[in-house]
């Protein structure tokens, strides 16, 4: 080789080996692989299949409490949240259900998700979980999901739900932020955010859908998205909730949609040692 094209030459190698150093390191969303023949219907299998699939750490999941991806003793408490909420939706024919609480940091994330991920392990329910907490959206942050887009994009429309949404098993959607929105009241409260939502269930026809939402006190963003809804789960923090926050938060909910129950989370003394109780 000439001189100059070896200089050349190595000059382009060097700079490959310099672009491909300076690369992020890779997202641990894939794509999914093929879909199970056994699957649920060739009807339901594309749509599922479209989504890229992600495998969370199991260390950032247990650092967030996530602990309801496997069976045991810290998933029980969960199972057992799971089973009364699938008695009372199956019974009155129920699919959307909003998780939120009277005031800031009660454990509505952890709930909503550790909920989405003991339904992942029913075969026969396909759950999707979504992060509607608009202002301070953790679901990503809890799971170790960085994806390059957020589920606020899709509804002010400036990208697909097919290239945001990922999959976690065979069974579960996942609908994340990867930062707050700039309007999140008026997405929250559009009819154009209300058509997304009736389009995406009808695609992948998921048994539950589960939204995280922001605590009643602070914005309207909560009031205004339960007509959205069919059900909502009240999220309370033992020791820090009162009974009249909790009394009145139901109250006002109620009036608009049912109230699946109320969770009293963080109970550091409780009869069935998992801190947590109806
Ligand atoms: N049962 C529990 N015991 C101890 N800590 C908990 C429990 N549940 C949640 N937490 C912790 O409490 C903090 C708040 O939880 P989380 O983010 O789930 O609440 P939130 O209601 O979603 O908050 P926000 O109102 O800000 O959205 C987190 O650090 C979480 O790990
Ligand atoms: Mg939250």
């Amino acid at each position: 080789m000439e001189p100059l094209q070896a200089a050349i030459q190595k000059a382009r190698e060097n700079r490959l080996k310099a672009e491909k150093a300076a690369e992020p390191a890779p997202d641990p969303v894939h794509e999914n692989p093929e879909p199970a023949e056994e699957a649920s219907g060739p009807e339901l299998q594309s749509p599922w299949a479209a989504l890229k699939a992600f495998d969370p750490n199991a260390r950032i999941l247990k650092r967030h409490r996530i602990v309801a991806a496997e069976t045991g003793n810290d998933a029980a408490p969960y199972d057992m949240l799971r089973t009364r909420i699938l008695q009372l939706i199956r019974k009155n024919g129920w699919k959307r259900i909003l998780i939120t609480s009277p005031d800031v940091g009660c454990g509505k994330t952890t709930i909503s998700v550790n909920l989405a991920a003991s339904l992942a392990r029913n075969p026969e329910i396909r759950t999707m979980l979504f992060d509607l907490d608009l202002r301070q959206p953790m679901i990503g942050k809890v799971l170790g999901l960085r994806r390059s887009n957020s589920l606020h994009q899709v509804l002010d429309g400036s990208i697909a739900f097919t290239d945001h949404a990922v999959t976690m098993g065979e069974n579960l959607i996942v609908s994340s932020n990867l930062g707050p929105a700039r309007n999140p009241s008026e997405l929250l409260q559009s009819d154009h955010t209300a058509e997304i939502l009736d389009q995406v269930e009808q695609t992948y026809q998921p048994d539950i859908m589960l939204f995280d939402m922001p605590p009643l006190s602070g914005s309207d963003d909560t009031y205004g998205f339960l007509r959205r809804v069919d059900c909502c789960i009240l999220v309370a923090a033992a020791e820090s909730t009162t009974i009249e926050q909790i009394d009145t938060s139901e109250q006002e909910v109620a009036a608009e949609k049912p109230v699946l129950g109320v969770v009293l989370n963080k109970c550091r003394y409780s009869e069935n040692q998992y801190g947590y109780g109806y």
